[in-house]
């Protein structure tokens, strides 16, 4: 989706611009991929099982950035990228395809400045233009951090998947299930 640009005041004075993630940014993507695997245990993928060709990747973003229902978001500080999201559907099923599903990382360095919050509302409300009726997602137990903000944004519990995450050291993680009605 294409969508136009927000400036927003971070809580240490900075400004981060919020914007399309424009295939040009395929290579900063693929790094970000990489890194922020490696900063936290909370996201899905480790950092080798991010196989992105700059091709694929820079086709995939054109893609996105093209098709009016998918959100794609950067957030910049001082040009540099601070960290991605990302509103897409579920499935194009009938029965299931007012529902969307959110997943967000920023690098740690860019943690608990105001970034996630803005950028979680600014993806609902696009999403909410785009004519979703609800947002779902997943986060992993023991992220209390990121549940904090969700429910900041206005999301609610609605459940818990029992040893939905098995990690590299054979131990398991249960997800909490939350969402949104737009
Ligand atoms: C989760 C994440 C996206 C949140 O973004 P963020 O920019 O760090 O969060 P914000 O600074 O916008 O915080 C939003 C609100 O939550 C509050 N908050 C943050 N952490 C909190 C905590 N541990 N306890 C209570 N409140 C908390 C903040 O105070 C803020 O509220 P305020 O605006 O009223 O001050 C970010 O920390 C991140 O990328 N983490 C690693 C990856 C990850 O866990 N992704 C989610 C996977 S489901």
């Amino acid at each position: 989706m294409r969508f136009a640009e927000r400036e927003v005041i971070l809580k240490d004075g900075r400004t981060c611009i919020l914007k399309p993630t424009l295939p040009e940014y395929a290579q900063e993507m693929i790094d970000y991929m990489k890194v922020t695997a490696a900063e936290t245990d909370y996201l899905l993928r480790y950092p080798d099982e991010v196989h992105f060709t700059l091709e694929a990747e820079e086709e995939l973003l054109g893609k996105i950035l093209d098709d009016p229902y998918t959100i794609m978001m950067m957030a910049l500080v001082d040009g540099k990228v601070a960290g991605n999201g990302s509103i897409n559907g579920i499935g194009s099923k009938r029965k299931i395809c007012h529902r969307s599903s959110l997943a967000i990382a920023l690098y740690k360095e860019y943690w608990s400045l105001g970034i996630g919050k803005a950028m979680i509302e600014y993806m609902t409300e696009l999403a909410r233009s785009a004519g979703w009726k609800q947002v779902d997602l997943e986060v992993v137990a023991e992220n209390i951090q990121a549940q904090r903000v969700y429910e900041k944004c206005g999301f609610v519990e609605t459940g818990r998947r029992h040893n939905a995450l098995r990690s590299d050291d054979g131990t398991y993680h249960d997800e909490i299930l939350m969402y949104k009605e737009l």
